[in-house]
């Protein structure tokens, strides 16, 4: 057997040992866990999620207005509140995206029947009747207990508009703000804590040089008045590492609490591919792009320690996820694709990413929700079906708040013709509880991997353990079938004198939990 090694990233070798489970059985990849080692806390806030005002996310979405014949409280459907509940949802980020800077907050205040229509220029050109505004955006995160993040227009609006808005939704006493939120029936103040000044400024949020956008970041966070506001900047777009230099050169620490990034999976910006029915170059090329976000963070991390040694302001991926070509027959700018296990090895392979990134990555947000883009969930009419990437929320909510346990990894290469990936991607945390959790990705789409982790002597009693996974890569939950795709038992994981062999089938998510 040909052996090659290839440094990926810093903590992870890798090692070619192509040795499917057709053939005889032989460890080919090997985890470390330092169970006695504390790798500081996994925020909770890297399980976020968005919702635009695009396509299906909102109306015909969440929101299906309150003479809807679709069960709901305040025109939010209950099975969607149900099932995000159920993720624990830490954070919901709204009105955008590059709506966001379009998106005048005092045109969705007040009684339904007197808000303007606008036009929704960036997605799609629909009619926006403001009928779902700030009111109905706080009161239906009360409803899934998550926390709002409002992302404040920079590129089309004022700073005054920002500064009131901010007034409007946390301001205790009396003000003019506080007194229109009270006439509009909310008498107590929602305290948001987080905001966006802008969203890619660089693009659809005003076109703005790094160094235009600092000064109106500084000029903007500065009226953004109130205690404990986490404000966030809008920032780069993938690899710009000179948009972040630039950012933490040029804003006060004191003025900024997080850093934007974006960054997307497709295999290639220009040929997105079908969601579903892609081929295994695709299939291969996507998963490059998603992998490609540890390199990311580590980049923008150094850029970042270099100003901010103490690692006091975060990182917020507020954006990331699988972009594909939308369904046929649908509009083109609503953003809506099918979900399949493909999704599901990006999810769990990007948050094993940020689990693993702890002391960098606070926040991050994944596109979308409900309807657009990677979504957790999918409606049609009373119809909803939950994704394969929600599958993969449910069974990480463990590290949510949890401690990280420091790991090494080495694994094989999951090869299509000269190129190679790392094959598995792996994470882990104890809870408060003393519960340790191992997430597991096998990215390869035929072969099996065989895992042994070694515990360093930690001496755990019992392993269960839950997968995802299906026959073919491009399987997914359809209306007719929502429960095709769903967790099951996991069997494969044996204990045994202080380690761990794990056997992960072809393109499959694992969690394991040791007691
Ligand atoms: O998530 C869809 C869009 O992608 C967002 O509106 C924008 O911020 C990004 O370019």
């Amino acid at each position: 057997m040909m052996m090659q090694k290839t440094t990926w990233l810093k903590t992870i070798c890798l090692s070619v040992m192509g040795i499917g489970f057709s053939t005889a059985m032989q460890a080919q990849t090997k985890v470390s866990l330092q169970t006695t080692q504390n790798g500081g806390t996994i925020s909770k806030h890297i399980y976020g999620h968005f919702a635009e005002h695009l396509g299906r996310s909102i109306y015909d979405g969440f929101y299906v207005g309150e003479k809807s014949t679709i069960p709901n409280t305040a025109g939010v459907r209950n099975d969607i509140v149900a099932a995000l509940k159920n993720l624990n949802i830490p954070n919901l980020r709204w009105p955008g995206g590059c709506f966001a800077d379009r998106y005048h907050w005092k045109d969705g205040i007040g009684p339904k029947a007197d808000r303007p229509s606008i036009v929704n220029t960036m997605w799609g050109g629909v009619t926006e009747d403001n009928s779902f505004g700030t009111h109905d955006f706080l009161n239906m995160c009360k409803l899934l207990g998550t926390e709002p993040y409002l992302a404040g227009n920079t590129g089309s609006g004022t700073v005054q508009e920002l500064s009131d808005w901010v007034q409007y939704v946390n301001f205790e006493g009396k003000s003019p703000m506080s007194d229109l939120r009270v006439q509009n029936g909310q008498e107590k103040p929602w305290n948001v804590k987080f905001w966006g000044v802008g969203n890619e400024a660089w693009g659809c949020g005003g076109n703005m040089t790094p160094e235009y956008y600092v000064g109106e970041y500084r000029r903007f966070a500065t009226f953004m008045e109130g205690k404990d506001l986490y404000k966030v900047a809008s920032g780069a777009n993938v690899d710009d590492y000179h948009w972040t230099e630039t950012l933490m050169k040029g804003i006060p620490l004191g003025l900024m609490d997080g850093v934007a990034l974006h960054h997307y999976s497709f295999p290639s910006w220009e040929k997105k591919g079908p969601a579903v029915g892609f081929s295994e170059q695709q299939y291969f090329e996507t998963m490059k792009t998603a992998l490609r976000m540890d390199e990311l963070i580590t980049k923008h991390s150094a850029i970042m320690d270099k100003y901010d040694p103490a690692k006091k302001i975060g990182l917020v991926v507020d954006e990331w996820g699988g972009w594909f070509e939308v369904e046929q027959g649908t509009n083109p700018g609503f953003l809506y694709q099918q979900n399949t296990m493909r999704d599901a090895m990006i999810a769990g392979a990007t948050l094993n990413i940020f689990n693993n990134h702890n002391e960098r990555v606070k926040i991050a947000n994944l596109a979308q929700c409900v309807n657009v883009l990677q979504a957790v969930i999918l409606t049609k009419g009373e119809k909803m079906l939950l994704s394969p990437t929600y599958h993969v929320m449910e069974m990480y909510k463990v590290h949510q708040d949890a401690t990280r346990i420091p790991l090494t990894i080495e694994t094989g290469d999951y090869m299509l013709g000269s190129e190679k990936l790392p094959a598995v991607s792996v994470s882990a945390s104890v809870d408060a509880a003393g519960k340790s959790h191992i997430s597991l990705v096998n990215i390869q789409s035929k072969k099996g991997e065989e895992i042994t982790i070694d515990l360093k002597g930690k001496n755990f009693k019992q392993v269960n353990g839950r997968i995802l996974t299906s026959g073919k890569v491009d399987d997914h939950n359809d209306f007719d079938h929502p429960d095709k795709i769903k967790p099951a038992a996991f069997k494969d994981a044996v204990l045994k004198d202080g380690k761990l062999t794990v056997k992960l089938p072809a393109f499959s998510v694992a969690v394991l939990e040791l007691i």
